[in-house]
């Protein structure tokens, strides 16, 4: 038996304002092998159609009328002929886009699209299905007096023709229900939220089937727009691929700013969070050696710094490299035998550090280190002392120690590396990562690791 299918996957792409920060393309590879994986499933879902009984009554000559039904009927074998399938570009222009995928005689037009909290929504619009040949074989009751198979075989061909078409539908619908079940936007720890509806509609064009999605992160307790945008970028051609991938530098910076926003990256420094190993405590004795007045003015008092970031920090992505800039201020408190606070100083700390971005055993990594730090004084309630006196070079060490201390630690995720995304239905393989002016640009394969009758 050979159900022939054509299924087109129809879009309208329409522009859009927001430039998505995140892009996903799907490949003609990967669309191969979305083929091999999901015929196997047609086929699978093919054999587990029941068909209707079937009763009647056929005129026999001499043996008058004899009256049948026939019972249990099932498909126990499905030849599913390999399909074609391949991106296809409307030329009636309408922006309408199409996705192919052609068996031979069944067709199926389902609409992709886009729902208005920014999911992607798949309608079925027409199908129509075609069987080749169907083998028919009888078994038990008085099936031995029943060598009128051909009878049935126009009844029974069109009964699973009729099949057909619900079926496919029924399970685009299944699709559907799971799509419009998906969230658009998932809390990555306690601080932030990530929001990833579609843009726009889905793009499609010759060899390619593009999503583009918001990727913003949001402050979960003080959401709001950070003062910037997603600018729009574009993903070179990589050949070989089954997916590619595009990460803005507004996917980083948006969580940056809801950090910043949130009023995480600051954090208060005593002596006991100072390594024992330091040569230098956090009191006014020890500190007396970068500004001989302040022991004569607090003899002998523990001190406190109040660490935090002055402007969101920026990352920007350079083909190669990623910088990030860091303007931070250090406060600096006397603590009085009451308890009390007093202000000393303030210290800016202007920090340049630059990094790379890798994909290393199923995780995306990275490094800092720090080009360039500038320490300058803000204010004294001390009287005024020279910043370039104090030793910079300790400075410097101890404010990459205050950075480890400081929540600002929490946003240095790449440091431990982030597990890339994987589905229970599918993950990533042969991943490879560049980096770009505005953009990190991912190239991938994928390998799906249940069938996709893991959906029902
Ligand atoms: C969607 O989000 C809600 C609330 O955050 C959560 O309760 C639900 O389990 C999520 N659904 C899925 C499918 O992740
Ligand atoms: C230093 O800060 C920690 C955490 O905020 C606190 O538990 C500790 O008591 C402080 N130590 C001093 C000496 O103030
Ligand atoms: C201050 O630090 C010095 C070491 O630099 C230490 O000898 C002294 O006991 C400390 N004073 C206080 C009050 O902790
Ligand atoms: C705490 O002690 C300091 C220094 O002795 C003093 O100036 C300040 O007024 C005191 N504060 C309180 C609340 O007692
Ligand atoms: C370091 O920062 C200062 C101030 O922002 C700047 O003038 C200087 O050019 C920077 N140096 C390097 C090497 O980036
Ligand atoms: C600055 O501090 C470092 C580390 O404590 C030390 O090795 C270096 O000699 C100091 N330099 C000066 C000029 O004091």
């Amino acid at each position: 038996m050979l159900p022939s299918m054509t299924v087109l996957l129809t879009l309208v792409s329409l522009t859009c304002g927001e430039n998505p920060a995140i892009q996903v393309i799907l490949k003609n590879k990967g669309l191969q092998y979305g083929k091999e994986v999901g015929a196997g499933w047609i086929q699978e879902k093919l054999e587990l159609i029941t068909l209707p009984d079937i009763s009647g009554v056929i005129k026999l000559g001499f043996l008058g009328k004899v009256y049948y039904t026939l019972t249990g009927i099932t498909i126990t074998k499905c030849d599913f002929p390999e399909p074609t399938v391949e991106f296809y570009q409307d030329a009636t222009g309408f922006k309408t886009s199409s996705l192919g995928l052609s068996v031979h005689g069944c067709d199926l037009y389902v609409n992709l699209g886009k729902d208005p909290d920014g999911r992607l929504s798949v309608t079925s619009i027409s199908c129509d299905a075609r069987v080749g040949e169907v083998d028919i074989r009888f078994h038990g009751g008085a099936s031995h007096y029943f060598p009128f198979v051909d009878h049935f075989k126009g009844r029974i061909k069109s009964d699973i023709e009729g099949k057909i078409c619900p079926t496919v539908e029924e399970s685009i619908l299944n699709v559907e229900s799971h799509l419009q079940a998906m969230n658009v936007s998932f809390d990555v720890n306690q601080d932030l939220t990530i929001d990833l509806p579609l843009t726009g509609l889905p793009v499609i064009d010759a060899s390619s089937l593009n999503l583009g999605l918001k990727g913003e992160f949001y402050s979960i307790k003080s959401p709001a727009e950070p003062p910037f945008e997603a600018q729009a970028f574009t993903i070179p051609e990589q050949q070989g691929y089954m997916l590619s991938m595009g990460l803005s530098e507004f996917t980083l910076n948006s969580a940056s700013y809801g950090y910043f926003s949130a009023g995480l990256l600051k954090a208060l420094i005593n002596d006991s969070m100072i390594p024992p190993s330091s040569p230098v405590r956090l009191n006014t004795s020890s500190i007396g050696q970068f500004i001989p007045q302040l022991p004569k003015m607090f003899p002998d008092l523990l001190m406190s710094l109040q660490v935090y970031a002055r402007e969101i920090p920026l990352f920007s992505f350079l083909p190669g490299a990623v910088k990030l800039g860091f303007q931070g201020a250090v406060k600096a408190f006397a603590i009085q035998a009451n308890k009390t606070q007093t202000p000393l100083f303030k210290l800016n700390v202007d920090t340049q550090l630059s990094g790379k971005v890798w994909i290393a055993s199923g995780k995306l990594k990275g490094s800092l280190k720090m080009d360039n730090f500038t320490l300058t004084l803000a204010a004294s309630e001390v009287g005024p002392f020279k910043v370039q006196y104090t030793n910079q070079s300790y400075f410097k060490r101890s404010w990459t120690t205050i950075c480890v201390f400081t929540n600002f630690k929490k946003s240095n995720i790449l440091g431990k590396g982030v597990e890339i995304p994987r589905m229970r239905q599918a993950q990533l393989v042969n991943t490879v990562l560049q980096m770009e002016e505005g953009f990190i640009a991912i190239f991938s394969d994928a390998q799906v690791l249940l069938t996709l009758g893991g959906f029902n």
